[in-house]
């Protein structure tokens, strides 16, 4: 973290002098609510701080403390739509400040517009339009293999909304692209940007045989609008091994991401002048972190890459690096978002017209050792620093999006079913107290803060202090890399700490990492026990009770 921090551009808008540590917001809205007028608040966590002190102000108003945690996130609720807030945060040890975050302003607002909803509960099409415009016609490549899986051909099809296409026209064959490897190959990865100085669509791909992951290429192919595709060959990048990759691009700049030496680096590459040909390898980046599914972001002049941890098709703890130059420096990992990706794996990147960005996360469930129900994305808004470096996105029952609004801001919210009632709370079990106070801290971002249970079967409860109707209930676990656990549950509250009423069942879940459960019940209750009957390895099926953590739970409703 000392290198990211000394790479933080203060921001000039509010004279800070010590604006030091990221602190980033967003806007989201609650379920039922007309307006989008709550800010959920992430920042770093700071050497040496003890406590974190959040003030909000509005306009040019003076900064007023709304809260002192202990964590890394904190939601304001309730803000005026139309008024401007700002944010920031003091990291503090006892009563010495030890740094002060940058400024983060957000304007509330009322959705006026028709958005699409994202389901993150159940697998969601995602409606964005095709970022290949040429003289007011959309394209977009349909990958076609044969019925072995080897690659048949690409299909051009047009469009004048960016949304729906028609009219196939075969573009590339196998019989072409395929030639490097003995007419059987594979595309994955692939990746279309349109030439913003050239009338032509460049693509770039990770390219392998079809049966499986020797070949280590990458392929690359252009044409104008319209036109066949030139095939510009399949190769390993400067002589490196390269299997997921990404294809970005910054205006007239086009770089390659690959996973290399069997997954253990990543390297950045530029493209030439006319994006069809390897350059230079600028950087070498997360070396030995094994990090796979490269996503690059700019924003505010920085570059994020955001990656998941190979781990098959598991859940992964998820990271970024940041930059201000592609060939870097770039800063250390940063651990970003929830211990177990929300049981999924860092994805690629939806860019909205609104200049935000989602994290499409990939939940390969159909492909677990143990499976769970069919493979789909998150949708996960990304909340990134105005002065640059620092990065978050979170979890939401549903987000709202569209990208036909273009103002600032407005394209990407997501909605929470309830206030966060559990952060800081008296929290017990019959498990003994390691770690206790971590499960409720409001860190889900940080690997090793858990509560550890003595035993299992075991349950941990959070006194609200006072009776809620409940709406969701999140249980993030210790995720052990190789030994990715599921945990067998029910979520039950009481108003006495001696009758139980069952909230939720997730007897049968084998999700690793995370797990979320949305009671219907509209009773109202002051404690919420997680009752957990078995920890057991997704990999083999065994329990796994040694791996038991409860890295955070977090209490929805109202
Ligand atoms: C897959 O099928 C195509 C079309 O029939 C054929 O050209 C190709 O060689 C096959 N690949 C393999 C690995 O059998
Ligand atoms: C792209 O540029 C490179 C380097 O200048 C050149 O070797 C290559 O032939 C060009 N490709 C096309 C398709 O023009
Ligand atoms: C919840 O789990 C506990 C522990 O396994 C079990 O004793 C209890 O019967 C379960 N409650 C419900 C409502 O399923």
């Amino acid at each position: 973290m000392s290198l990211l921090r000394s790479l933080l551009i203060l921001p000039a808008f509010h004279n800070l002098i010590n604006a030091e540590f990221g602190l980033v917001s967003q806007l989201f809205q609650l379920s039922g609510a007309a307006s989008v007028n709550n800010a959920k608040l992430s920042w770093a966590f700071v050497d040496g701080a003890t406590q974190y002190v959040v003030q909000q102000s509005i306009g040019y108003g003076a900064f007023q403390t709304i809260a002192t945690v202990t964590g890394d996130t904190y939601d304001s609720y309730g803000l005026t739509v139309g008024s401007t807030y700002n944010w920031r945060v003091t990291a503090s040890n006892g009563n010495a400040q030890v740094d002060q975050s940058s400024t983060t302003s957000l304007t509330p607002f009322a959705p006026q517009n028709q958005y699409n909803t994202y389901d993150n509960t159940v697998p969601t099409s995602l409606r964005i339009k095709s970022s290949l415009l040429s003289n007011g016609v959309y394209y977009r490549y349909n990958y076609e293999t044969f019925s072995n899986g080897s690659f048949s051909r690409f299909v051009e099809q047009t469009s004048s909304d960016g949304y729906t296409f028609s009219g196939d026209k075969t573009v590339l064959t196998g019989d072409v692209l395929c030639r490097p490897s003995n007419y059987d190959c594979k595309l994955e990865s692939v990746s279309f940007q349109p030439h913003p100085s050239l009338d032509q669509f460049v693509m770039w791909a990770h390219y392998e045989r079809s049966g499986d992951y020797g070949l280590g290429y990458v392929a690359a192919a252009h044409g104008t609008p319209g036109q066949n595709l030139q095939f510009d060959g399949a190769y390993r990048p400067l002589g490196d091994d390269s299997r997921d990759m990404t294809f970005f691009v910054d205006g007239e700049n086009a770089y390659l991401v690959t996973s290399t030496d069997t997954n253990t680096n990543n390297n950045i590459y530029s493209l030439t002048a006319n994006w069809t040909a390897v350059d230079q390898r600028l950087a070498q980046v997360n070396v030995n972190g094994h990090r796979e599914v490269p996503a690059v972001i700019k924003a505010n002049n920085w570059f994020y890459l955001f990656t998941s941890r190979a781990a098959g098709w598991l859940p992964s703890q998820p990271q970024y690096i940041a930059a201000t130059n592609m060939a870097g420096p770039w800063s250390n990992p940063v651990n970003v978002a929830n211990t177990a990706t929300f049981s999924a794996q860092s994805g690629g990147v939806a860019k909205l017209e609104s200049t935000q960005d989602a994290m499409m996360a990939n939940q390969w469930s159909n492909n677990w050792p143990t499976r769970g129900g069919p493979t789909r994305q998150l949708m996960l808004p990304i909340s990134l620093a105005p002065g640059g470096g620092f990065a978050s996105y979170h979890f939401y029952r549903t987000t709202q999006y569209s990208d036909d609004i273009s103002t600032q801001g407005q394209g990407l919210y997501g909605v929470q079913t309830g206030r966060i009632l559990s952060v800081g709370k008296p929290s017990s079990s019959n498990a003994g107290t390691q770690g206790i106070a971590l499960a409720n801290d409001g860190v889900q971002d940080t690997p090793d803060r858990f509560f550890k249970p003595s035993t299992v079967p075991f349950w941990y409860q959070i006194d609200l202090q006072d009776a809620h109707a409940i709406s969701q209930v999140d249980l993030t676990t210790n995720l052990v890399q190789g030994t990715e656990t599921f945990y067998r549950f029910n979520v039950t509250g009481s108003n006495d700490g001696n009758t139980w009423t069952p909230l939720a069942d997730q007897s049968n879940n084998v999700n690793p990492g995370f797990a979320a459960s949305f009671p219907t019940s509209t009773e109202r209750f002051r404690y919420i026990r997680i009752n957990v009957n078995q920890i057991r390895n997704n990999v083999n099926g065994n329990e796994a009770d040694f791996t038991g953590g409860v890295t955070e739970v977090t209490v929805y409703g109202s």
